[in-house]
Parts: structure tokens; sequence; C-alpha cells
């Protein structure tokens, strides 16, 4: 009895496997996985090293991938003429025959040609940490929930404001973005303009340079001495005689060069404005626990690559991989999305994060 019911499955299954096999291949659609070989090749692109958490799932995504008996190509975008460097590394991935391209965007919008090769190859693309823009040819989209990092970015501004400087009524505070090339920046700048924008309008938050469009809050290429630089301009500009209490930083690295700022303009006495960040980075940990640097949030990398390689296995087994959240529209199509939850860190809880997160202990040995 117990036999023939397994036998039935099997069949079935069997069944059911070359039915989706037939199907990607007479759609050329590559929405049903037929599956792939151990053995085969994963192509990951990274934008570039300019946060820890890049530099970090490179090394994580080899071991990972190469534990699971995939043949991992990880490749940097360089940092010169970055956009088309990345394009033509993922040009290369699809020669060498990649079943998987996950793909960490340096620009979301440049990379149509190339996901488009992937699909008519019948690889899968995985948009890791940002999503790829524009184009139909994305199948998933796994990161932390980016604008939860913006909210979270800005109600830490706004309580660390109050908690640090209790006497005042209104506050003077400048805002920071990321990278126009990456989609990820509107999103954290969106999702901190929600809690931030209606203080701003009833006037308990004021924006002293008045540069409140993304536009002109943008850091090119997230680079610390851009932000550092246009810090340094609107201290100069704007704060003499005023005090200023608090950052809006989209990371850590750009709240670090911030930081140097304010330090130098001699605006941390008598008080310290409150800067926030993102990334729970090695270096701005121990300025959290001082109160240097207000907050972080913490997006365990090695969380987001075992996720990613999950979906891989389960691609490789034939099987549509897991989602968890609403699909995100990439402006062309609504990308199937697997998000995790980012956590807000400040001193109260840096030590026990630094404790606990590998990627942290990984980077400082
Ligand atoms: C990532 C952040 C990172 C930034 C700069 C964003 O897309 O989500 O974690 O700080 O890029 O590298």
């Amino acid at each position: 009895m117990r036999k023939i019911a397994i036998t039935t499955v099997a069949i079935a299954g069997v069944a059911l496997m070359a039915l989706s096999g037939c199907s990607a291949r007479t759609s050329g659609s590559g929405t049903d996985a037929a599956g792939f070989k151990s053995g085969s090749v994963i192509g990951v692109a990274l934008p570039d090293k300019t946060s820890e958490n890049w530099v970090l799932a490179g090394k994580l995504f080899t071991d990972d991938l190469t534990k699971a008996g995939f043949k991992a190509d990880v490749q940097y975008a360089p940092s010169a003429n970055t956009a088309s460097e990345q394009a033509s590394q993922i040009s290369t991935m699809n020669t060498k025959g990649a079943k998987v391209l996950i793909i960490g965007a340096f620009d979301g919008k440049q990379l149509g040609t190339q996901v488009k090769d992937a699909h008519t190859n019948g690889a899968k693309v995985i948009a890791y940490d940002r999503i790829i823009q524009d184009s139909p040819n994305v199948d998933y989209y796994v990161a932390y929930d980016n604008e939860k990092v913006g909210e979270l970015q800005g109600q830490a501004l706004l309580d660390g404001m109050k908690a640090r400087f209790p006497d005042a009524k209104t506050y003077n505070i400048e805002l920071f973005s990321g990278a126009s090339t990456d989609p990820n920046a509107a999103v954290f700048f969106d999702g901190a303009m929600k809690i931030l924008k209606p203080k701003i309008d009833d006037g308990t938050l004021k924006v002293v340079s008045g540069q409140t469009a993304i536009a002109q809050t943008q850091t090119t290429g997230w680079l610390a001495a851009n932000a550092q630089n246009r810090m340094d301009t609107l201290l100069a500009g704007n704060y003499s005689g005023t005090v200023l209490n608090g950052v809006l930083s989209p990371n850590d690295t750009l709240a670090r060069a911030i930081i140097t700022s304010i330090k130098a303009a001699g605006k941390n006495t008598p008080t310290m404005p409150v800067v926030t960040g993102q990334d729970s980075e090695a270096a701005s940990i121990p300025l959290i626990m001082t109160g240097e640097q207000y907050s972080t949030i913490n997006k365990d990398t090695s969380k987001l690559v075992e996720q990613a390689v999950a979906m891989v296995k389960q691609l490789a087994a034939g099987k549509k991989a897991s989602t968890n959240s609403p699909a995100t529209d990439n402006g062309s199509v609504k990308v199937p999305t697997y998000y995790l939850a980012p956590q807000l860190v400040t001193a109260k809880n840096a030590a026990a994060s630094y404790a606990n997160n590998p990627t942290l202990e990984a980077l400082t040995k």
C-alpha cells in the first residue's frame, strides 16, 4: 500500500518536472525552473567595496556556494568606470554558462542587456540587496527591508535629538542620501522622510540649509569624501552661531565622514549632534558605544547571503525560490521578493549586536 503511494508520487513528480522543463523551453520565459546540476557556475556580481557589507558578502558567497557544491564566480566592479565594467563582468558570467546570476547592481538601470541575455540562456537572475530596475528579466529580489531601514533611521534621529537636547523645542538638522545610481538610496530617504517630513512641516525640525529634495542630498558613489565635503560646505555656509542638532546619514561610512566634518568645525561641543547610520560597521560600533555616532542599522550580511544561497539551492532542485513579502515593482514587472528584517542599534544594544554579529567578528579578526 505504502509502496504504491510513494511510486505514484514519484511518477507524478517526474511528470511535473518534465512538464516544467518543457514549458521553460517552449515559453522561453525562464520562469519555470528546470533545475541544474551541482558543479554549475553561479555568478555573483557585487558593486564595489565602499561598505563592509559588500566586502564580507564576496567572501561569504564564495564559501557558501562552494560548500553547497557550486562553482562560485564572484566579481566586484572596479571603482573606475564601474557601471560598464560590471556589465561586462556579467556578460562574461553568461558566456561561462552561469545558471544563476546574483547581482548587487552598481547602477540599477544599466544591466538590462545582461539580464536579458541570462534569460535567453535559461539562467535565473536574483537581485541582491539592490533591485535591478526597468527590466522584465529579474526573477527574484532578496534584501533587508529598505523602506523599514529608512523609517528606523528617521525615528532614531528624532528620538536621539529628544534625548540629547532635552530643552530644545525645535531642532536644526541636515539630510544626506546615498548614490543616485543605487535604487536603495531613494528608498532609504523616502522611508526616513515618512517620519521626518511631518515634523519639518510643523516646524519641529528645521533643515537650515533648505536642502530637502533628494537631488540636493545625494552622495555620488556613496563615497565618504563626497559626504565630508558637502558637510563642510553646509556647516561653513549655514551654521556660524547656529547649533546643529542632528544629521540623517544613510550609512556608517558616510556617518563617520560627517562626524569628522562636524568635529573639524567644532560643532561637537557642547553637545555632539545626533548622526544616524546603517550597516553596523566594525568602525562605527565603538563610536556608537561612546555616543559619537548615535545609531546604526544591523543588516547581518551572513543571513542575507545565506538566504540568497538557499534560493540558488531551491532553483537547482527545479523548485521556485521562496519569497515572503509583497513583490517589488522594478518599473517593469513585479519581482518576487524575500525581505529580512533590519534592526536598530544604539548605545543600548551596540555591545550585544557586536558580540552576536558574525559579520563584525569576521571583519575584526
Ligand atoms: C546598501 C547599504 C550600503 C550602501 C553603500 C546600499 O545599497 O543597502 O547597506 O551602505 O549600498 O554601499
